[in-house]
This record gives C-alpha cells, sequence and structure tokens, in this order.
C-alpha cells in the first residue's frame, strides 16, 4: 500500500500535533455535486451506483477533485446491512429508503440473522478500489449505522418523524428490540472489520436517531449496542492505528457516556458549543464537527466568520477535525463547501503553532 501523503485527519483524531485543521464533510459525495448526479444516472440508480466499483471509485473522489480535503469517504450507505439481511431495500423517488419487508412481526424478528459477508462484498471490493485509487492521497473512511439507527429503519419501514413503531416496542417490547439490537451490533463489528481489512483508515458510526431516545434509553438501546462495537472493532491494521469515530446526532448531552466507549473521537452536530464540548471530554477523545450544514447557504465572508468562531472555540492545539454538523444539504452551491474548506486551512494554522 501506498505510502501516507497527508495524515493530518488521522493524526488529529489521535490527538497528534498537525500544522493545521484537517476538514471532510459529511456526505462530501452526493447530488450537490452536478458530476455525481451525472455519474448516478450514468449507474442506473443509486443502489446501483453503490455496487458498481468503478463508479463507486469514481464519486468517492470526485469532491477531493473540486477541494482540498484531508479524507476520503466510503461511497456506499448505511442500509447496505439490513439489504444484505433480506429486508429488500429500494428508493422511492423523493420519499427515502424504504423496505419491502420492515421488521412488523415477531416471526420476522426471530428469523433476523447476521448477514452472510459474502453479500456485502461489493462494499469491500469498493474500499479496496478506491484505496488504491487514491494511491496514498489521504485516508479513506469506512463506515456503518449503529445498531439503533439500522433498527429505527428496519422496523419503521423507512424514514420517522416520530419514530412511534420503533418506540412502542422499545417500551412495550424490549426483549424484541434487544434481539434485533444484538444483532445488528455483531453484523457491524464484522462489516466494519472487513472494511478495514479492505483498506477503510478510520471508521465511523453513524448513530443519526439516538438524539430521539430519552437519556436511559439511549443507553440501553444505542450507547451500549455502539460499546460492542467498540471492543470488537480492529483498533491497529498493517501497523497504524485506526481510529473510531462515534456520531449521536442530538447526543450534546451525553458526550462524558460517549467519550467512556473508548472510541478516538466523537462526532458534534451543530447544536453543541466545541469549547464546552472540549471542555467536558477533550481529555479523553478528539472532537469533530460542527459547522450547521447551512452556513453553507450564505455568502463566502459569512462561511468564513462561522469557521472563525468554531476554530476560536475550539482553541489552541491537536484534537480538532472540522466537519459539517450533519450531512451536506443537496441544494449546497459547490463554490461555498470550497470557500469552507479553504477557510478551515487558511484560519487554523495559528492554532496550531
Ligand atoms: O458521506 C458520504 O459522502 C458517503 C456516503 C453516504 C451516503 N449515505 C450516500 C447517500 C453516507 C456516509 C451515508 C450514510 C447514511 N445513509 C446515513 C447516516 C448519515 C446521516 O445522514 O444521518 C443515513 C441515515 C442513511 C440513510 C439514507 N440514505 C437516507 C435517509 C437517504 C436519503 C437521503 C436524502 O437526502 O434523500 C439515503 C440515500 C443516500 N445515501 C444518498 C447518498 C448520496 C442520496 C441518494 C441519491 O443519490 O439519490
Amino acid at each position: 500500500m501506498a505510502q501516507l501523503k497527508n495524515d493530518t485527519f488521522l493524526r488529529a483524531l489521535l490527538k497528534e500535533p498537525t500544522p493545521y485543521t484537517p476538514i471532510w464533510m459529511m456526505r462530501q459525495a452526493g447530488r450537490y455535486l452536478p458530476e455525481y448526479r451525472a455519474t448516478r444516472e450514468q449507474a442506473g440508480s443509486f443502489l446501483d451506483l453503490c455496487k458498481n466499483t468503478e463508479l463507486a471509485t469514481e464519486v468517492t473522489i470526485q469532491p477531493l477533485e473540486r477541494f482540498d480535503l484531508d479524507a476520503a469517504i466510503l461511497f456506499s450507505d448505511i442500509l447496505t446491512i439490513p439489504d444484505a439481511m433480506g429486508l429488500g431495500l429500494y428508493f422511492a423517488e423523493g420519499e427515502g429508503p424504504k423496505f419491502e419487508r420492515p421488521l412488523q412481526t415477531e416471526d420476522a424478528i426471530n428469523h433476523l440473522h447476521v448477514p452472510d459477508l459474502n453479500k456485502l462484498k461489493y462494499v469491500t471490493d469498493a474500499v479496496s478500489s478506491i484505496r488504491k485509487t487514491l494511491d496514498g492521497r489521504v485516508p479513506l473512511i469506512g463506515f456503518s449505522g449503529s445498531p439503533f439507527t439500522l433498527a429505527c429503519y428496519m422496523i419503521e419501514g423507512g424514514s420517522s418523524k416520530d419514530f412511534r413503531t420503533i418506540k412502542t416496542m422499545l417500551y412495550s417490547r424490549p426483549d424484541l428490540l434487544h434481539k434485533i439490537l444484538t444483532i445488528n451490533a455483531q453484523a457491524v463489528i464484522e462489516y466494519l472489520n472487513a472494511q478495514i481489512q479492505a483498506g477503510a483508515q478510520a471508521v465511523q458510526i453513524f448513530d443519526t436517531w439516538g438524539g430521539a431516545l430519552s437519556a436511559q434509553a439511549f443507553e440501553e438501546f444505542s450507547l451500549s449496542y455502539m460499546q460492542q462495537i467498540i471492543d470488537g472493532l480492529i483498533r491497529e491494521y498493517d501497523g497504524r492505528k485506526i481510529p473510531a469515530i462515534l456520531f449521536t446526532k442530538g447526543g450534546g448531552l451525553w458526550l462524558e457516556k460517549m467519550a467512556q466507549t473508548g472510541a478516538d473521537a466523537l462526532g458534534l452536530d451543530w447544536s453543541c458549543d466545541i469549547g464546552q464540548a472540549k471542555a467536558r471530554v477533550g481529555n479523553q477523545v478528539a472532537l469533530q464537527g460542527n459547522l450547521d450544514p447551512h452556513v453553507l447557504f450564505a455568502q463566502p465572508h459569512t462561511i468564513e466568520q462561522e469557521v472563525s468562531k468554531i476554530l476560536a472555540a475550539f482553541g489552541q492545539g491537536s484534537g480538532h477535525v472540522f466537519n459539517l454538523g450533519h450531512g451536506i444539504n443537496q441544494f449546497t452551491p459547490p463554490e461555498h463547501a470550497k470557500a469552507l474548506v479553504d477557510s478551515v486551512h487558511r484560519l487554523s494554522k495559528k492554532y496550531h503553532q
């Protein structure tokens, strides 16, 4: 494998010194880029694109050609695992992800199994291909959904505003939900370790819906399963540490508990002050975040001001990976993403002397 030419992202996750604050953007490969829309059309659909090694590699690299990003993220989706479990993932135009066979009966839940990793070979093939094409340019991030976030889609059958079905199960049949979460956690461990063995140099767990839970339910139904994953992950590969990032959207109140899992870094959504978060957990973990993605609809001078506020709040020293607080909006002007990346690099140098 080629030597890394830019390891600032990995160094920041491990709180080692860097010359500037590295940055990547959640959902950096996506519909806000016209070249992404063209490649997706060529592939046929979003899922065809995920399953086409060459085109998935191409769209992963696209944002790096436009912006001076410090990491690449595998182009795939968190819902590949439930799809491989046989739930039948599809995307209805304008409605987001859906499952043909959601888990809505006890019988369906009793038949759920950890999927055969061969069914996810297209993902590990994409990882190897992307890593080869990157040729050491920047590190490659692998990812998965959290067991709870996956369960939200598996049980609701798609996106949900109120999580009524999963919360009904959580409070009336917690045993059934625990059964699903135990299987999901095992599947995520195997899936992420396969990504690491195929070439992922850091991994992120997306707990997009953990923040919909009460504090106690979060610990019991989301955090404890993320803990199992952290305990089961390969932490060093090919002589290098593989940092693990936990991102619970809406999890700002629970950072201390999340930091105790042994994760290397926590992702922050835009609702927390990163300086306060650092004061609470900064001796234990690195922090990633946390610009409101909608700042990118403002003009470049405003983007720059908002970037300076976050950099100043984090302050001097390493342990910060700049990112958005959630995925980039599909209507974002690409030039504004460029303004973000360039201003983070330019304005952060003074905090690394
Ligand atoms: O960050 C990246 O660039 C890597 C690719 C990536 C995608 N999905 C591609 C994608 C990643 C890391 C994800 C994670 C993901 N997928 C999450 C967790 C992160 C988050 O946003 O909270 C979730 C909840 C999903 C499930 C999912 N997949 C949803 C809700 C949707 C619809 C979203 C929308 O904006 O319509 C998807 C589809 C999806 N995944 C797209 C992309 C680029 C858009 C599909 C398209 O091209 O039409």
